[in-house]
């Protein structure tokens, strides 16, 4: 049986099923997210109609919606790990996105409110469990498991490039839904995939976590009733029953969001009875969150602050052709793909010669970059302040130390929180990671509003604000590498 367990570029043959489902599914999400905050603030008089909303409030909606995405991951994990098994998890969650895609695909405004909503919970239930099987189809000591991640980012990278271009060109070129509309037909290709390759999977996340018939029952039945709360709460949300500013309810999100975070990691280090080297691990992992939830709120802002640059103020015209706005976009994955191997070689150098940084200073290189492509913005706005439009050289080098950035933090990250996680925890401290991604999210939305409000004038403060705080946060993580030292040391 040996043989058809290497038939994925050397990996299990049940990588090649996830590979395709995750690329499927980056395809939508990236594709259908370029489109969003373009569509919400077109114009209603144009040909292809907007929603007509201005800067502020659609960048909101969108740093909600990012948010909610990558918060579902946590109760998307819950239920998989103890209820429906990742396998199953995955599945209903593909469908439930392809659902969300097709909903944005008829062309009514009621129906964004609702699409979005099906997406972020199809993605919950898809993201992060799909990524915990891939970690299930290597034995513990399989020296193939890293390369196996590699690989497997390989897949959200090219399923992100082709969104950025189908979904981008149709949405912008014939018509925004049909744009939407490509991302569920995206996400369905991806259902049936997985549908007919599922059985390559084999066990790896099949079966939830082994436990007694009575408590399985008693956790679905709290799970019921949370449940039905919330699709209380989304209905009275969605038809307008309760009404509240997106931008207000953005701000409340994400310090909703901080609070759940600090009061985990208050109980982790004070209450969970942990000997002294986990409290210490537990303070690296806080570090760590702070930089990567930072870290986000810069990358996230590409569906908003720097989409609405591409648009207002840069030349999109190549070679005579007028690119589509969320064509820009596609550097980012480009640019991963052939930088990924690249990063992977100079710290494997770094590593023979003993000078392997450690996380918190890959952490603190990761926003430096991040900080450099605001400084970079911040020319480029004071260039298109003299004539705008200008050339699209000032967003390649922005989404080029963007990437660097990415790959020195990004990869690393997942690892962190499972090596360093006290070892019952270390389910819990996955969805925290996530919940890193939903804090720069939420907050990527409400800085890029800030950011266009004003237009080019408003931008300057903000972008000039996020350079700081970067290169602030970078320091301070260099400075406390120093007491994280010998940690990391062993940890290689
Ligand atoms: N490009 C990555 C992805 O979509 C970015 C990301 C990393 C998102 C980690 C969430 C968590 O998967």
């Amino acid at each position: 049986m040996t043989s058809t367990n290497a038939d994925f570029f050397g990996h299990p043959v049940g990588l090649r099923t996830l590979f395709l489902t995750e690329m499927w599914e980056r395809m939508s999400y990236y594709g259908m997210r370029a489109l969003l905050v373009l569509y919400m603030t077109g114009a209603v008089t144009t040909a292809n109609a907007g929603l007509g909303m201005s800067q502020l409030e659609a960048q909101a909606i969108y740093g909600i919606y990012v948010g909610m995405v990558y918060f579902l991951a946590v109760p998307g994990g819950w239920l998989a790990d103890n209820l429906l098994g990742h396998q199953r998890a995955v599945f209903y969650g593909a469908v439930i996105i392809a659902l969300g895609h097709l909903t944005l695909a008829v062309p009514i405004e009621s129906g964004l409110f609702f699409g979005l909503g099906l997406v972020a919970i199809g993605t919950g239930l898809l993201k992060s469990n799909i990524s915990t099987i891939v970690g299930k189809l290597y034995a513990q000591d399989d020296p193939r498991r890293d390369a196996g991640f590699t690989i497997f980012y390989m897949s959200i990278n090219i399923g992100s490039v082709i969104g950025f271009l189908v979904c981008g060109y149709l949405g912008e070129k014939i018509g925004w839904h049909w744009g939407f509309g490509a991302a569920g037909v995206g996400m369905l290709l991806g259902v049936v995939q997985y549908t007919r390759t599922r059985e390559w999977l084999g066990d790896a996340g099949r079966e939830p976590n082994d436990m007694p018939q009575a408590k399985r029952s008693a956790l679905a039945r709290w799970a019921s009733i949370v449940g039905v709360a919330a699709a209380v709460l989304v209905i009275l949300f969605g038809t307008g029953v309760i009404d509240v500013k997106a931008s207000v309810f953005a701000e409340n999100f994400a310090y909703f969001l901080t609070t759940i975070a600090g009061l985990y990691f208050l109980y982790l280090y004070a209450f969970a009875g942990l000997d002294a080297a986990e409290r210490k691990n537990v303070l690296l992992l806080f570090l760590l969150f702070v930089a990567a939830a930072a870290f986000w709120s810069g990358f996230d802002q590409s569906g908003g602050s720097l989409n609405l640059f591409a648009r207002d103020f840069t030349d999109l015209n190549f070679l005579g052709y007028d690119m589509p706005v969320s064509w820009v976009q596609f550097f980012n994955p480009i640019y991963v793909v052939i930088f990924a191997p690249m990063f992977a070689a100079f710290w494997a150098w770094l590593g023979r010669r003993n000078l392997d940084p450690s996380l918190p200073l890959k952490f603190a290189l990761g926003l430096f970059f991040m900080g450099m492509s605001f400084l970079v913005m911040l020319l480029a706005v004071g260039v298109a302040l003299e004539s705008a439009p200008i050339g699209l050289q000032w967003l390649l080098i922005t989404y080029l130390l963007q990437t660097w950035g990415e790959l020195a933090l990004s990869p690393i990250g997942l690892s962190a929180f499972s090596r360093y996680s006290p070892k019952r925890y270390v389910g819990q401290m996955f969805g925290l990671w996530f919940l890193a991604s939903a804090i720069g999210g939420v907050l990527a939305g409400l800085l890029g509003g800030e950011a266009t409000d004003g237009g080019l004038s408003s931008m300057s403060p903000i972008f000039s604000y996020m350079v700081k705080y970067y290169l602030g946060i970078a320091l301070v993580l260099v400075v406390l590498a120093y007491f994280f030292r010998e940690r990391s040391k062993e940890s290689r």
